[in-house]
């Protein structure tokens, strides 16, 4: 049977880094309250003298990630590029990482699932995988979200909970009968919770698609229900997590360590909580890097595995995460 196995990792993140006391100087917000609410403490940005975009971020991360799966680009069959913030309208930031690395033809394709845009990539990533459509796969999340964010008062809520990353995958097909590599996926959505955190503009929808009125109005900057988005995660991690369980048939305590999505360190704890799981099996690397979105899973799990945290043959790892659409997924792999 065909298993898709997770052959190399890779991170990169900016060198700037944005403190919650630089943020209290650019709008009405504290240390204390951005560490209270959410965790945070710092965040990588950018640097507007040396402009990046989101694909030269992927490609740090993905060159890192080919290098330990000891693949050269020209063995990948297919690039699955997770981000919210492509570098350009279109066409995708897949297609320019493509180039970047190097590659003529390889196909290349971009998904829009925001903070699950990892897991959705997974869950496509298997399904090539196992139906023998490719090989060998470069899953890539990344975002640049600080050159689109809100430096006002306005966008507070918003703006202090967003960093920049990039974070890629090797994924290999490998025929086994052990029960290894990707055991189960689940994915949701919900699209009348849609504006409940949304871009609006440009939007294609509109007349013109952005003017003066509405960049006054802030409409091309991220809007968030924070209230209505932190409860439903709340309520639907741990839903998700026995969904997953029951579709691989694993129990809780196979599971070694869960890689929540970074959105809140407090949705993550009250995960932990409501699971009745010791702290240190959840893992959070937040305070570091704020909220990166589709790279926040991936950059998390690079650092678990550098830490030692999981990455032994045998062990378990569930990643799980809810954001913009809304959507929601988890999958559940094990180590070969
Ligand atoms: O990754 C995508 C998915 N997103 C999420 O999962 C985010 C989920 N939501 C959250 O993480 C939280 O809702 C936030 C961190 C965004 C906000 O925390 P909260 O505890 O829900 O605060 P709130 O929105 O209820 O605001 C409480 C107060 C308000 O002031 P008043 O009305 O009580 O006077 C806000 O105006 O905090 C104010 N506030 C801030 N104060 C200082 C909002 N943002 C800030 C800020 N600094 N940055």
């Amino acid at each position: 049977m065909k298993r898709t196995v997770i052959r190399g990792t890779g991170k990169y993140v900016p060198e700037r880094i944005v403190t919650n006391q630089d943020m209290a100087q650019w709008m009405d917000t504290s240390d204390e309250w951005i560490v209270q609410r959410t965790g945070i403490e710092q965040r990588h940005w950018v640097d507007e003298k040396n402009p990046q975009g989101t694909s030269d971020l992927a490609l740090e991360a993905a060159k890192i990630a080919l290098d330990r799966a000891g693949w050269k680009a020209t063995d990948l069959d297919l690039i699955i590029f997770a981000t919210l913030s492509p570098d350009i309208n279109f066409p995708g930031s897949g297609c320019l990482l493509q180039h970047k690395l190097g590659l003529e033809t390889t196909p290349a394709l971009d998904i829009r699932q925001q903070c699950t845009g990892f897991l959705y990539g997974l869950e496509i990533a298997d399904a090539y995988i196992q139906s023998g459509m490719a090989k060998k796969i470069l899953l890539v999340g990344a975002e640049v979200h600080s050159t689109g964010l809100d430096l006002t008062n306005r966008g507070r809520d918003v703006t202090v909970i967003f960093g920049d990353g990039g974070a890629a995958v090797c994924l290999e097909a490998v025929d086994t009968d052990q029960d290894v590599g990707i055991l189960a996926n689940v994915m949701h959505a919900m699209g009348s919770m849609a504006e409940s955190l949304m871009t609006e503009a440009p939007a294609s929808r509109n007349w013109p698609r952005l003017d003066e009125k509405m960049m006054d109005e802030g409409r091309h900057f991220p809007v968030m229900d924070g209230k209505a988005i932190f409860k439903l995660a709340v309520r639907k991690l741990p839903e998700i997590t026995m969904e997953v369980m029951k579709k691989a048939g694993v129990a809780l305590d196979e599971i070694d360590l869960f890689i929540p999505h970074q959105a809140n360190m407090r949705i993550n704890q009250m995960f932990a909580k409501s699971m009745k799981l010791p702290e240190d099996k959840v893992f959070h690397n937040i305070q570091q890097y704020g909220n990166t979105t589709a790279a926040t899973i991936p950059l998390a799990l690079d650092e678990a595995i550098e830490q030692g945290r999981i990455g032994k043959s045998g062990d378990v790892v569930c990643f799980l995460g809810l954001g913009a659409g809304v959507t929601w997924g988890a999958s559940l792999y094990r180590f070969p």
